[in-house]
């Protein structure tokens, strides 16, 4: 009989948040963090521009969107990797760097790929313990055993929005073995605005062993054409080059991408859009008696009451039944938790009102 090889059968496929509501015909999705102020017209317009070659191989080393990339961070698109969406380049680089019997850890309320990666490759997925919601560095280092292999951190964190500061980041690469890869996560950096939060672009540059990991489906508003991209040491993108599909971005992505990392004012604008409707959110769901959790992203996560008229489950179900999609987050240890992320003006006043709607119940 044909049989998969072990393990792959116990993993756990991704399930992202509902994109529709049975029985409605409008909604608004707030369950998948995707941008507010939707993508650039210009990367629309070089979207576009790609229906001319849609006959022709796309460029399989992305080097137009790398050069766009590295120009636009200050970096050397030599090490820039771009992926199909940043989710690729972390499977690469669980393939890359672990396999059977080895261990790759990641904090308790970490991004679900990180798991599923692990099993894909063979390995163990080590939840770590967290602190207050937030990835516990000295949890992290005591559980690092001959096993391990690397080190997963989304910085700031899907679905708790909290972060680690730069010496906090910095700490943690020292504390791990040279051998362990770390992994630094930052699809949502662009959103960041505490001053004691670093990328870690300067720990890639530091040593062999660290990666960061970035990409357009958040702030760029480009998820459904799968970009995202590593920047990392030579020895890395030698190996995360070697594993990824010869043709892996097509020239859509690639043209888009390229549009939207240069319309610095369509980026700036998508901050400021989150700068302004995150703490006013925030503001109104506490107002309503939510505990709602500090976010450097463009989301929240919002802790319910037990009690059955009003816990996450009937928050869900009402929220529905308004029209509005929020992210459940039970696969993430979190049930009496929802995210929500961080939409147009219009919706973050639907939620305001049907939230105080469903907690005056
Ligand atoms: C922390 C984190 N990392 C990576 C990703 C994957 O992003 P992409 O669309 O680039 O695969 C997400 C998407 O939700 C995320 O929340």
């Amino acid at each position: 009989m044909l049989t998969p090889r072990q393990g792959i059968l116990e993993i756990l496929p991704y399930v992202p948040g509902k994109s529709s509501i049975e029985g409605k015909q409008e909604s608004t999705k707030l369950s998948a963090n995707e941008s507010a102020l939707g993508p650039s017209l210009k990367a629309l317009l070089a979207f576009r521009e790609a229906g001319n070659c849609l006959h022709l191989y796309p460029d399989g080393t992305s080097i137009e969107l790398r050069q766009a990339i590295g120009l636009a961070n200050g970096l050397n698109p030599d090490r820039i990797v771009c992926g199909a969406g940043s989710d690729e380049l972390l499977y690469n680089l669980a393939r890359g760097y672990a396999g059977p019997g080895d261990e790759i850890l990641f904090g308790e309320h970490g991004f679900n790929v990180y798991p599923i990666v692990a099993n894909c490759v063979g390995a163990k997925p080590v939840k770590v313990p967290e602190n207050n919601l937030t990835f516990d560095v000295d949890a992290t280092l005591a559980r690092v055993n001959n096993k391990t292999r690397i080190v997963f951190i989304a910085n700031p964190n899907n679905p708790t929005g909290s972060y680690i500061p730069k010496v906090e980041l910095k700490r943690l690469r020292a504390g791990l073995r040279e051998d362990i890869l770390l992994v630094i996560d930052c699809a949502y950096a662009e959103f960041v605005t505490c001053p004691d939060y670093n990328i870690g672009f300067d720990l890639v540059d530091g040593a062999e062993n660290t990666v960061v990991t970035r990409t357009f489906s958040k702030i760029y508003a480009l998820a459904s054409l799968r970009i995202g991209w590593a920047y990392c040491p030579p020895s890395i993108t030698d190996v995360l080059n070697r594993l990824r599909a010869p043709f892996n971005l097509s020239t859509a992505s690639q043209l888009a991408g390229k549009a939207a990392v240069e319309d610095v004012g369509h980026v700036a604008a998508a901050r400021d859009h989150n700068t302004v409707w995150l703490p006013w959110l925030s503001d109104r769901l506490r107002e309503c008696g939510l505990t709602v959790y500090p976010s450097a992203a463009n989301f929240l996560l919002v802790r319910f009451p037990d009690d059955a008229a009003h816990n996450s489950q009937a928050a869900m179900a009402f929220f529905s039944s308004k029209g509005l999609i929020l992210r459940e987050t039970s696969i993430y240890g979190l049930p009496e938790c929802l995210r929500v992320t961080i939409g147009r003006e219009e919706a973050m006043k639907a939620l305001e009102f049907s939230a105080k709607e469903f907690m005056a119940k």
